[in-house]
């Protein structure tokens, strides 16, 4: 059994949102020639798509062929829209969680599904994150790696995932018993780096490592102790540098020890115990793989592809595959790890 923790889909239409909510910025679908459509954000190409985007009958083709059992199915993250007005991020959300959940509902041995909410608005975050668990029967909700402080306001204003607002979207996570599975979106540095597809190269493990850095500093997993939290693309620039952040720690706690005097490397494996956190498969690179297993421990990696996109694994697993690990730890980083964080009995 192979689960994806990784993966993204999209509704095949949504209405015009710049009319909508009478503001420019969404992402509209081109559908310009059969099976493949264009994102666009106003005259801008975001990303070209094929239909195993949107055909839950194409991606079940695709999964069988790669012998992938289940596809945890979240939105794009350009969709995230923490720039716009709260109450039409919420109703954004709640059409595209609607959609994944009808298409987890149809096909409930094959897809899982996590839910976005609109981080901008931490109450409303919550109240839709509850909706989705509760009524919808997803699994949680993905988030991005920090959010827009004041959203449509004018004013350029980025919240890390310590900020103390976001409380009630850890609280109603915990309470529901549901998973957070952080992506980045929205790269820092990305006016510097026109070239070179650089925000996804740099920037993306940049945020990524923000965000984790965030996390543990601002204390937010002292505070939560039974959220249950997982990174994208193994963590990003984290584990590379954690030996120069836990060094941090030693010789400037005048600058670091503020909200959270545990030291970084406790919130990783030690002994038995495995990290406090999630990582995905995605790094394209066994040393690299090898590293996280070490790291977060073999029951904190967890199989993802960024499914159906370019940076990818185009055969979901053939990293973990090509590892030498007992059966029992194939099993875990396959599908048991992701059961776990998810709450799913396997
Ligand atoms: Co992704």
């Amino acid at each position: 059994m192979k689960i994806d923790l990784h993966t993204h889909i999209l509704p095949r239409e949504w209405p015009d949102l710049d009319a909508k909510y009478g503001y420019a910025g969404f992402v509209r679908l081109d559908h310009y020639k059969p099976c493949c459509a264009r994102m666009m954000i106003g005259d801008r190409v975001f990303r070209e798509i094929t239909d195993n985007v949107w055909n839950p009958k194409r991606r079940i083709e695709e999964m069988d062929r790669e012998k992938i059992s289940m596809q945890v199915l979240s939105t794009v993250p350009v969709m995230f829209s923490y720039w716009a007005k709260p109450h039409d991020a919420l109703d954004l959300s709640r059409r595209l969680n609607d959609h994944i959940a009808d298409v987890v509902r149809d096909h409930p041995k094959r897809f899982a599904g996590l839910a976005t909410i609109p981080l901008q608005d931490p109450d409303l975050a919550a109240q839709e994150l509850e909706r989705c668990v509760r009524k919808l029967g997803l699994r949680g909700a993905q988030i991005g790696t920090h959010v827009d402080a004041n959203p449509h306001s004018g004013r350029i204003d980025t919240l890390n995932l310590d900020n103390a607002s976001l409380q009630p979207v850890w609280s109603a996570a915990e309470q529901l018993n549901s998973a957070i599975f952080v992506h980045p979106w929205d790269m820092l540095g990305k006016e510097r780096m026109p070239n070179y597809w650089l925000p996804w190269l740099v920037g993306m493990p940049a945020e990524t490592s923000l965000a984790i850095c965030s996390m543990i500093f601002g204390g937010v997993f002292e505070r939560f102790p039974k959220l249950r939290v997982a990174f994208a693309h193994g963590g990003g620039a984290f584990p590379f540098t954690i030996g120069r952040i836990e060094h941090a720690f030693h010789v400037r706690p005048d600058l670091y020890d503020i909200d959270n005097p545990a030291t970084p490397r406790s919130y990783l494996a030690h002994g038995r115990t495995p990290a406090r956190f999630y990582v995905d498969s995605l790094v394209h690179d066994k040393e690299a793989l090898k590293l996280l297993l070490k790291l977060f421990g073999v029951a904190r990696v967890a199989l993802g592809s960024d499914y159906p996109f370019p940076l990818g694994e185009s055969h979901p697993g053939k990293l973990i595959q090509s590892l030498k690990l007992t059966a029992k730890e194939k099993t875990q980083l396959f599908s048991g790890n992701a059961c776990d964080f998810l709450g799913i009995n396997p």
